[in-house]
């Protein structure tokens, strides 16, 4: 297994990942990407575009990476989203709790604030830096708070730590969208930011990160998924939360016996599995790992990481997780927003319905001209989001936020003929980790070979699919060849063009940067029109016609392999 810094230098010398701002010293858990980095992030989106947004039919969308207070006192950010830090008296380093404890327990990030104190007392466990005395682990929120605006008149912000909640706060926007049908599916890709405590690992732990996020609104009571029939006998594997050892279960099974929730999570595990290792994450490097119960975070009620086995050890790519209905009634709650769904019943039925009853006696003489339209207001807020104790609702009326103190309305009971029902919907989430993804692509095709690296990237992932190389600079081979660039360019495909230096210089190039494809234009080139095409990974080399050249390169982009070209040359 190559080790992580050779990586990295690679990744560096390349032009794959920088550390940012290097010339100032550079920032722990700040990252660029070179322009081979920036090629090969694009490729990872748009194969996940392609799955998502699609084949999968997810409906895309762009939210600021800014948002106020609000959203993340509603979503349980601000007072969950913690990481326990323990600061060294003598140097000041700061360190994650749960690290320090790495070989003291199993699985350290599992333990309360009491209990990793007592194992860090108990071992004497003193600062890694200095050996001086660490103070006691104190609560962390990982969230970069800022001020949106200037002075008084501005308002708390924080950078967003997951792209999901612009997904959950439009939850309306989208379901209209969606013409009120459900499931329906949003994605985003974006930038996140969480101020990790010590980020280390490369761009493993980063403060400021790359997410695909997909979150798919489902009805409670209905977690099947139409496609699930079409791979239930797929296999993944697994390592369910209790279990020692990983176990290669098909689909259905899994979620017939209950080791996976229900059909939708285990349908986009099994997206998450294809994804990865179409892209070149190898297959026998990768599990799904079930969390533990103290592990979830505040919202999920299944959850299972993706994992693959880096240089750094176990990794999560990927987390997919049931949020129930923790996000949406979180948001309906705080902002007073219809962010229900509507569910038609065959026929009206007679139901025991709770309402929520304005008493105009109040609301008259407290928002007078405004009375009606609150009571109308008031009347469509779903009572399930009102509990009992609640001392006021606040709600918007004519572009105006009002706060209803609670005489003004009663929650009662009742026997109606309904034609449906309102309902918040449930949330299935995969949430991806790009940069993690893109580190884990380099760690499992990386190897080298006689003297030099050779990146065994996918067709799929490779910032560059195809190298075009005249023999000599000379005698039309060059301008030959720079047409050839020319017309497989203009498809869109990532080629790249070189003269200078031995062929083998050149393939080596080529080779260490994933390229999987090589030509070559020689002197029988200009006779009989046809190029040699190596193969980077046993640099075995076919003729091929010049003219097959623009489909070959649209088909590289699909993972094909050097087999199927030679057996059609
Ligand atoms: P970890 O336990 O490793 O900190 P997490 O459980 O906090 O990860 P999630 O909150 O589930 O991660 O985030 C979803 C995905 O985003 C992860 O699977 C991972 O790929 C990525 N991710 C999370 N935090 C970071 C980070 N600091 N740097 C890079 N990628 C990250
Ligand atoms: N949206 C999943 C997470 O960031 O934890």
């Amino acid at each position: 297994m190559p080790e992580p810094s050779e990586i990295l230098s690679l990744a560096k010398r390349r032009g794959f990942l920088w550390p940012a701002y290097e010339i100032y010293g550079g920032v722990a858990g700040l990252f660029d990407y070179g322009p081979l980095g920036a090629e090969m992030k694009r490729n990872i989106e748009d194969y996940w575009r392609q799955l998502y947004v699609r084949q999968e039919g997810f409906l895309e969308i762009t939210c600021p990476l800014l948002a106020p207070k609000e959203v993340f006192e509603a979503s349980g950010h601000l007072k969950e989203f913690t990481d326990l830090v323990v600061q060294c008296d003598a140097c000041s380093t700061s360190f994650r709790a749960d690290h320090l404890a790495e070989g003291l327990h199993e699985q350290p990030s599992r333990l309360s604030k009491d209990e990793l104190c007592m194992l860090l007392n108990d071992n004497n466990v003193v600062c890694p830096e200095c050996g001086g005395h660490l103070c006691e682990p104190a609560t962390f929120n990982l969230m970069f708070k800022t001020a949106i605006g200037a002075g008084a008149g501005g308002r708390d912000g924080y950078m967003r730590p997951e792209t999901a909640q612009g997904m959950f706060v439009n939850f309306n926007m989208i379901y209209r969208y969606a013409r009120e049908k459900l499931p329906v599916g949003a994605v985003q890709i974006g930038s996140s930011m969480r101020n990790e405590i010590s980020p280390r690992q490369g761009v493993i732990r980063l403060r400021e990160f790359n997410m695909m996020e997909a979150e798919l609104f489902v009805h409670p009571d209905d977690k099947s998924w139409p496609n699930f029939a079409n791979v239930k006998d797929e296999k993944l594997k697994l390592l369910p939360d209790g279990g020692k050892d990983t176990v290669t279960v098909a689909l259905e099974k899994a979620v017939g016996d209950g080791m996976i929730l229900n059909e939708t999570l285990a349908y986009f595990m099994w997206l998450t599995w294809k994804f990865l290792s179409d892209l070149g994450v190898d297959p026998d490097r990768m599990r799904f790992r079930q969390h533990a119960r103290t592990e979830m975070a505040h919202y999920a009620s299944d959850c299972w990481d993706c994992e693959a086995l880096l240089g750094y050890g176990w990794v999560e790519l990927v987390g997919v997780a049931d949020r129930g209905c923790y996000d949406v009634s979180a948001h309906l709650d705080h902002s007073g927003a219809d962010l229900t769904a509507f569910e038609r019943f065959d026929s009206p039925k007679m139901l025991t319905v709770d309402r929520i009853q304005p008493d105009l006696s109040k609301l008259g003489p407290i928002f007078k001209g405004k009375a009606r339209a609150v009571a109308d207001k008031l009347a469509e807020v779903p009572p399930d989001s009102v509990p009992d104790d609640r001392s006021e609702i606040e709600l918007e009326v004519d572009g105006e936020r009002l706060k209803v103190p609670s005489e003004c309305f009663r929650k009662v009971r009742r026997e109606e003929k309904v034609s449906g029902r309102k309902f918040v919907p449930h949330v299935i989430e995969p949430s991806y980790g790009l940069d993690r993804i893109l580190y884990a692509l380099l760690d499992h095709a990386y190897g080298s070979k006689e003297d030099y690296v050779r990146l065994r990237l996918s067709g799929k992932a490779s910032p560059v699919k195809l190298g075009v190389f005249p023999l000599v600079g000379k005698d039309g081979l060059d301008t030959l060849a720079l047409e050839i660039h020319r017309r497989i360019s203009s498809l869109g495909v990532a080629c790249y063009y070189d003269d200078s230096g031995s062929i083998g210089r050149r393939y080596a190039r080529m080779d260490e940067i994933g390229t999987p494809f090589c030509v070559t234009l020689d002197y029988d080139t200009l006779k009989d029109d046809t190029v040699t095409l190596r193969d980077r990974d046993t640099a075995e080399q076919i003729r091929v016609k010049i003219d097959r050249l623009p489909e070959i390169a649209l088909k590289i982009q699909e993972n094909i392999a050097f087999e199927d070209l030679r057996r059609h040359s």
